[in-house]
């Protein structure tokens, strides 16, 4: 059997959503985060592009949400999540931080049912006109990811200069371009492998020493 038949029996395609956090027309993190969906499409994976706008909310608030109003915004956050097997955000860098709209739409969505972050695999990138391309947003921005059980990869991928740094639909500089490309394809090879491969996904929750625990578990045990 070729490996191309292999796959298109055995191993159904990784499922990757993919969205920009920003609402501006000419955003530098969507261009980024259309270069990483052409990339992911070329490496055989089903890209779900979604933008901001499909997932704005207003701020949270515990009383709307006791009175069961789930803003159509998260709803929909949560429905792509769930039917996606990992995601990546291309988020701008504000005041070294993440976007507040970006933070809100996870606090909504944390509150769902299940708790669509719980496992699934993400990616952060970031594109900034400054020199350190918002990577101390994406810090940031790892820290309610992973406290929601998300499987944050290490490597996160900062575009500096980014306002010069594209020429086109791709990165102007080719040794960058190449290395965006590996950076994308070894996360796409790690997020299929626990997809396809139940022992790898054992392995990473043993690493992290997870029990379970009523009294701390973040979600409902499947
Ligand atoms: C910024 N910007 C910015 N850039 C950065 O590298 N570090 C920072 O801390 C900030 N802080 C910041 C705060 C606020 C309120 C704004 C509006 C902007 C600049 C930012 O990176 C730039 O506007 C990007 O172009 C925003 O991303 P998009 O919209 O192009 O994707």
């Amino acid at each position: 059997m070729s490996d191309k038949l292999h796959d298109a029996v055995a191993k159904p395609p990784l499922r990757v959503l993919i969205f920009a956090a920003s609402l501006r027309d000419d955003s530098l993190n969507s261009r980024l985060a259309k270069l990483a969906a052409s990339v992911a499409e070329q490496h055989g994976a089903t890209v779900d592009r979604a933008t901001m706008r499909d997932f704005d909310v207003p701020s949270y608030d515990a009383d709307e949400e006791a009175g069961g109003a789930v803003p159509a915004g998260a709803r929909e956050l949560h429905r792509r999540l769930e039917a996606n097997d990992a995601f990546v955000i291309a988020s701008p860098e504000y005041n070294f931080s993440m976007p507040g709209l970006l933070k809100n739409a996870i606090d909504w969505v944390s509150r769902c049912k299940p708790q669509p972050f719980h496992e699934r695999h993400a990616l952060l990138m970031s594109a900034s006109p400054s020199m350190a391309g918002g990577n101390r947003g994406l810090w940031a921005l790892r820290i309610p990811l992973e406290h929601l059980g998300a499987r944050v990869y290490p490597d996160m991928f900062s575009l500096a200069m980014a306002h010069k740094a594209f020429a086109g639909d791709r990165i102007a500089d080719p040794a960058l371009q190449h290395r965006f490309e590996q950076y994308l394809k070894a996360f796409l090879e790690l997020a299929e492998a626990a997809k396809h491969y139940p022992c790898i996904k054992r392995a990473w929750v043993e690493f992290l020493g997870e029990h379970p625990d009523a009294a701390v578990d973040r979600v409902e045990a499947k």
